[in-house]
């Protein structure tokens, strides 16, 4: 079966084939950080008017590399949520037209359920039940994912995402958006251990997470250090960056710890942009040989967002009977 799978959540236009749910036939994502860059992180309006110049040559590119026309595509799925509205109704209102006007039945996707579908393309042999950490520029969630569309939040920030304070920690130090990649690197030349920050703990819920006073607390760092007149030079920014990250893994990596101090015994599948970060994938690869549950990952390249997890997801969503009504609506929010 093959699913046509379009995303358009955020800054990524993007349209894949997939077929049964694990075989890529072909992934396009026109990416617009550039445009992005110039602000110094993402602009609704901006966002989804770049979603609509895009989306008709993104989509055929698809179809071309895969060889098909829209005769052999069994189901569109699309993401309908969470993300910024704008940019989201651009990709279901173009997949709605399509859906309408071919007959091809449209299938609605959760962008974060997609995030996690990217690991069953990277690891075949990967199938529920699993515990899900999605960590990405909108979302930290802590999710049982029971079978293939029936899941639980089990811990989900109260506040900032994980890749949002990247984000602004990157900017704060003068690194160009999106800055997580780039703190990633840097994190790896500096010294962990000269700035101290706390690691947040929700004391109500040992697998939600905050980020918020992490973030705000470097932004003070820097803005104190700048007030004072000292020169933020590289090997000081590495060692911001470095101290940082260990803070924002050992944030992560609490409630992953919390969860499976409990007994907890299924495999952590890792996903979402900031599943791309190599400290993170090293501290989880290490917890969980060291607790011995097995540990997935998707390669960089599938961390960030496509449209080949959403049509993965989709085949999934497709096959349980799941179909989108023309009047689908778009949600902003998580919960949708
Ligand atoms: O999943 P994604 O592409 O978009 C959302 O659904 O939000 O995630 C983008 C986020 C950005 O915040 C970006 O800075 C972060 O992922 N990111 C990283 C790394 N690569 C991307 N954060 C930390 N380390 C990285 N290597
Ligand atoms: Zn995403």
């Amino acid at each position: 079966m093959k699913i046509l799978g379009i995303e358009s959540s955020c800054d990524e236009t993007a349209a894949a084939v997939v077929e049964d749910g694990r075989k890529v036939l072909s992934s396009v994502v026109a990416s617009q950080v550039d445009i992005h860059a110039l602000y110094g992180g993402v602009v609704p309006e901006i966002a989804s008017r770049a979603h609509t110049e895009a989306i008709c040559t993104v989509v055929n590119e698809a179809l071309e590399k895969a060889n098909l026309t829209l005769d052999g595509i069994d189901a569109i799925a699309v993401t309908y949520a969470p993300g910024l509205i704008g940019a989201l109704l651009t990709g279901l209102s173009f997949a709605k037209g399509l859906s309408y006007s071919t007959g091809i039945p449209l299938v609605p996707v959760h962008h974060i359920r997609g995030h996690i579908a990217a690991n069953y393309v990277a690891s075949p042999e990967l199938k529920p039940p699993f515990i899900a950490l999605v960590v990405s520029g909108g979302h930290t969630s802590l999710i049982k994912v029971k079978n293939y569309t029936e899941f639980e939040t089990v811990g989900i920030t109260r506040d900032d995402a994980a890749g949002e304070a990247f984000d602004k920690a990157a900017r704060v130090l003068g690194l160009p958006y999106p800055g997580g990649a780039m703190m990633d690197k840097l994190a790896a030349e500096g010294d962990k251990k000269r700035f101290p920050f706390t690691v947040s703990k929700v004391h109500d819920c040992p697998f939600d997470f905050s980020f918020s006073g992490l973030k705000t607390a470097v932004i003070n760092l820097v803005h104190t250090m700048e007030m004072r007149g000292e020169e933020i030079d590289g090997a000081l920014k590495a060692d911001i960056a470095a101290s940082f990250t260990k803070a924002a893994v050992k944030t992560v990596s609490r409630g992953v710890e919390a969860l499976y101090a409990e007994g907890e015994k299924l495999p952590l599948v890792l996903s979402g942009g900031v599943a791309a970060n190599s400290h993170l994938r090293s501290a989880l690869k290490a917890f969980t040989e060291k607790i011995g549950v097995g540990f997935y990952v998707p390669p960089l390249s599938l961390c960030g967002d496509n449209a080949l997890m959403i049509a993965a997801q989709g085949y999934y969503e497709f096959s349980e009977g799941k179909r989108a009504p023309l009047n689908q609506n778009a949600f902003a929010c998580m919960e949708a």
